[in-house]
C-alpha cells in the first residue's frame, strides 16, 4: 500500500483553495453580501460546508447539471443530497406542478392525489397505512410519537452515527460504549438517558442486551446506514433486528429516505423487510418539500382511535402537510421519474462510477474502499468497507477528504459535501461517469506525486 504524505495534502489544498478563489469572484461577493445578513452567510448553515473557502451561489440546476453565478457548469453528484436524486426540475413534475399552481397550493382539504399517492406507497413498500409531512425530520418525529403511543414505552433505539435529521432522541452516539449527545448538538434540555439508547450498527448482541428491558418503543434505523458513509448490513442482521423487536415488544421503523436509492420500493421491497413503521422524504416530489409514513395494520389498530378521534393536534402533522401541491408532485414523481425504467438505466452506470473508483484504487494502491448502495456510492480512505460508525471515525481525514472535493468542484464535479458520497441520476450520462473517474485518478495521482 502506498503512503500519502501529509504535507502533500496541505500543498494541494493551498493551490486549489488559490484557484477556487480565482475563478469564483462573484460568488465571493455574493458570499461577502449575504454575511450581512444570513447568518453564516447562507439560508441554511450546512450550505458552507463544501470544500472551498465560500459555497459557490447557483445560476440554475437543470438535469444533472449545475452552473454557478461565475458561469461555471458542474456535473452534479450530489444532487442536493438525495432532494434531487431524479434530477433537477424533472418535465413531468414541472408541468404537475404548473397545473396545480394555478388550482391551488395548500387548502388544508384532501385532493383526490392524495389517494393515488397513499395507494401507490402501499403498493411499491406493503405498509398499508400513510400520513404524510413536510419533511424526513418530521415524520421521522411523528412516527416516533406514534411508536411511544403505540406501545406505551418512552425510549428509542438509534445506531451509533446515525442521521435522522433534527430528532432529538436520535442525535446521540457512543463514546467508549457510552451514549453520549452528539457534540454541537443544541438539544433539548432532556437527559438523553430518559429518551434513547444507542447501539452500534451490526451489532446484534448489543441490540439484545438494550432490547431486553422491555422500555423501547421502537428501535429507529436506516436499513444501511448511509450517514456515516454507506455501511451495509451483515448477512442476517436485518432478520435478527426483526426476530428481538418482536420478541421484546419493540417497533421496527425503517428511515428509508435516502435507502429509496436502491429501487422503486426502497431497500424494505428489495430485500424483503418487514417493518412495523416506515419513513421517507427529500426526492418523493423531486424536490417539493413532501415526506411520507406509513405504518403496519398492527400499530394502525392501536392508534386509529386517538388520531381519528382527537380534537386536539396529537403533535402529529402540521398546516402545510399534504398539501395538494405536494401531492400533485409526488405522483408526477412516483408515475413518472422514480420508476422503474431510470433505475434499469441509472444501475449499470452506477457500477461504472464504482468500478471507475474500485480500478483506480487498486491501479495507484491506496489504502482506500469503494461501496454501492443501489445508486448511491461512497469511497473512504480506509483499507476494507466499515460494518460500523465507530471504524467510520477511526478512519476519517478531514483534510484529505476536504481536497478531494475541492479538486473535483475546481474540475466540474459536484459530490456530496459531507462525505465522499455520489449519486447517480437518471439524466447521468456514461460521459458524465467517465469524467468524475478521469477527475478522481487525477486527484489521486497527485497525491502521490
Ligand atoms: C436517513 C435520513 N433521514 C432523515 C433525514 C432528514 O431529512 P430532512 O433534512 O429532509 O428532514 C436525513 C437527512 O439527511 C436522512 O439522511
Amino acid at each position: 500500500m502506498r503512503k500519502i504524505e501529509r504535507a502533500r495534502i496541505k500543498e494541494l489544498l493551498a493551490e486549489e483553495e488559490k484557484q477556487f478563489v480565482k475563478e469564483h469572484p462573484r460568488s465571493k461577493a455574493l458570499f461577502k453580501r449575504a454575511k450581512s445578513v444570513l447568518l453564516a452567510g447562507v439560508p441554511m448553515h450546512w450550505m458552507t460546508r463544501w470544500a472551498g473557502p465560500y459555497p459557490i451561489f447557483v445560476e440554475r440546476g437543470r438535469g444533472n447539471h449545475v452552473l454557478d453565478v461565475d458561469g461555471h457548469d458542474y456535473i452534479d453528484f450530489c444532487l442536493g443530497d438525495t432532494g434531487s436524486m431524479f434530477g433537477h426540475s424533472p418535465k413531468a413534475v414541472v408541468d404537475a406542478i404548473t397545473k396545480q399552481v394555478k388550482n391551488g397550493i395548500t387548502m388544508m382539504l384532501p385532493t383526490e392525489d392524495s389517494i393515488w399517492v397513499g395507494e401507490e406507497l402501499r403498493r411499491r413498500f406493503g405498509i398499508p397505512y400513510w400520513q404524510m409531512a413536510m419533511t424526513a425530520t418530521d415524520a421521522n418525529r411523528y412516527s416516533i410519537r406514534l411508536a411511544r403511543e403505540a406501545t406505551g414505552r418512552k425510549k428509542v433505539l438509534v445506531i451509533s452515527g446515525c442521521y435522522h435529521g433534527s430528532v432529538d432522541e436520535a442525535l446521540v452516539t457512543l463514546e467508549k460504549g457510552k451514549m453520549v449527545l452528539r457534540s454541537g448538538n443544541k438539544g433539548a434540555p432532556v437527559d438523553p438517558e430518559l429518551t434513547s439508547k444507542a447501539v452500534e450498527f451490526n451489532d446484534v448482541k448489543a441490540l439484545a442486551r438494550a432490547l431486553k428491558p422491555e422500555d423501547v418503543a421502537c428501535v429507529l434505523a436506516e436499513p444501511a446506514m448511509t450517514n456515516h458513509g454507506i455501511i451495509l448490513p451483515d448477512p442476517g442482521y436485518h432478520e435478527d433486528l426483526r426476530e428481538l423487536t418482536s420478541r421484546y415488544g419493540t417497533l421496527l421503523m425503517i428511515d428509508e429516505t435516502h435507502t429509496l436509492c436502491c429501487g422503486i420500493g426502497g431497500y424494505t421491497r428489495e430485500y424483503g423487510l418487514d417493518p412495523d413503521i416506515i419513513t421517507m422524504g427529500k426526492p418523493l416530489a423531486s424536490g417539493v418539500p413532501v415526506a411520507a409514513y406509513g405504518i403496519s395494520q398492527h400499530v394502525a389498530d392501536l392508534v386509529r382511535e386517538h388520531i381519528e378521534n382527537d380534537e386536539d393536534e396529537s403533535g402529529i402533522g402540521g398546516t402545510l402537510s399534504g398539501n395538494a401541491l405536494a401531492m400533485a408532485a409526488m405522483k408526477a414523481t412516483f408515475q413518472k421519474v422514480y420508476t422503474q425504467k431510470n433505475f434499469d438505466k441509472m444501475t449499470p452506470l452506477a457500477i461504472r462510477f464504482h468500478k471507475g473508483i474500485e480500478d483506480t484504487i487498486e491501479a495507484e494502491k491506496v489504502p482506500w474502499q469503494v461501496t454501492r448502495l443501489g445508486i448511491r456510492i461512497e469511497y473512504s480512505f480506509m483499507p476494507t468497507a466499515p460494518r460500523n460508525g465507530a471504524e467510520v471515525d477511526a478512519h476519517h481525514d478531514a483534510d484529505l477528504e476536504k481536497l478531494m472535493h475541492l479538486m473535483g468542484l475546481n474540475r466540474g464535479i459536484l459530490m456530496t459535501p459531507f462525505h465522499n458520497m455520489a449519486l447517480i441520476s437518471p439524466c447521468t450520462s456514461r460521459k458524465d461517469v467517465d469524467r468524475h473517474t478521469d477527475v478522481f485518478r487525477e486527484s489521486v495521482a497527485a497525491l502521490l506525486e
